[in-house]
């Protein structure tokens, strides 16, 4: 069986195939940072605009990558949510059309279970249950993962997600839109503890995040000691940052394995591509405290091949009829 999906919930316009034995047979996609970085973030109308422009070149691509024809692929998946309306149209409409012309089915896919699958395609013996910390540009979130595609949520971020956190932080410092990777370059040539930004944990026996406060706190810093005084100590400013950040998602995940009892964990979503994340979490592992797991760098950020694993796993356990509904949900929450 072979899955063809449609990733457009935001500004990537991807296409993935993935078999059944979630072998990636291609990954391509069309990333908009150029279109949307003027405005210095995701405009919506933009976004879905190029996804129409790019969508049609991004499948003859990975059409090209696998060597295989439309005709070789069994059905068709795309990202039914959440994400943004005008977007998510977009893609459901290209892969309805695709799929009603070569009688295939095709099936609605939840964009966060095509995160948390991005792990399965890294890491093909990992079976639940375990602990998913899913952090991205907008949801940061703690789930509870059992057999059978069941999920409880464990908590999430009562304002700002963390790639948010990374993203307007990065603003306020003139590093540019999305910030998220240019603060892990610079951060990691720093120092972490040149100076502590807050860590907002609300109650340390919660899962609840709050990030909010952190640009705040980065405002206040840049204002207090003036734009070239920050140029000049810049990565030790990012290392400090990525520092606050990271300590908040660390201390978090490790309760929420502690109140499930476990010690596998996954970590996804675009911000699971940075290092200092990574190493923490390493760290922790050489401990013994948890095992955790992080998707390949290629699969870590919006793509088409983490909706075709997600779309596999269900087809897997049986599970298509719950892929059936064909509109968009652009508020979806998991589970
Ligand atoms: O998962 P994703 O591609 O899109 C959403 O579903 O939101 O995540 C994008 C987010 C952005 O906020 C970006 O700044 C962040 O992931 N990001 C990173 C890194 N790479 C991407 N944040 C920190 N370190 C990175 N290396
Ligand atoms: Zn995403």
């Amino acid at each position: 069986m072979i899955v063809l999906a449609i990733e457009t919930s935001c500004d990537e316009t991807a296409v993935g195939i993935v078999d059944s034995d979630l072998r990636v047979l291609a990954n391509e996609l069309y990333s908009q940072i150029p279109e949307h970085a003027p405005y210095g973030g995701v405009v919506p109308e933009i976004a879905a605009r190029t996804h129409f422009d790019r969508l049609a070149e991004m499948l003859e691509l990975a059409l090209e990558k696998s060597g295989l024809t439309l005709r070789q692929i069994d059905a068709i998946a795309f990202t039914r949510g959440p994400g943004l309306n005008g977007p998510l149209l977009v893609g459901a409409a290209f892969a309805r059309g695709l799929a009603m012309n070569l009688g295939l089915p095709c099936y609605g896919v939840h964009h966060l279970e095509g995160h948390i699958a991005a792990a399965h395609l890294s890491f093909p013996e990992l079976s639940p249950p375990y602990v998913c910390l899913t952090v991205s540009g907008g949801h940061t979130e703690l789930t509870l993962v059992e057999k059978g595609f069941k999920f409880t949520s464990l908590g999430r971020t009562r304002d700002d997600a963390a790639g948010e956190a990374f993203d307007k932080s990065g603003k306020i410092l003139g590093l540019g839109y999305p910030a998220g990777a240019t603060i892990g370059r610079l951060g990691a040539q720093g120092n972490r503890k040149f100076h502590r930004f807050p860590r907002s944990y609300l109650d340390k026996n919660t899962g609840e995040f709050s990030f909010s406060g952190l640009k705040t706190a980065v405002l206040r810093y840049v204002e207090e000691h003036g734009k070239p005084w920050i140029e000049e100590h810049m990565p030790d400013v990012c290392a400090s940052l990525e520092a606050a950040i990271v300590d908040i998602l660390v201390d978090k995940s490790k309760w929420a394995l502690e109140r499930c009892g476990l010690d596998q964990i996954v970590v996804c979503g675009g911000v699971s591509a940075n290092r200092a994340l990574r190493d923490k979490f390493a760290e922790q592992q050489k401990r013994g405290k948890l095992r955790a797991y992080f998707p390949n760098f290629e699969y870590c950020t919006d793509n088409g091949a983490m909706i075709a694993g997600a779309c596999q796993l269900r087809l897997n356990a049986g599970l298509a009829d719950s892929m059936g509904e064909v509109q968009v949900r652009p508020s979806w929450p998991l589970g």
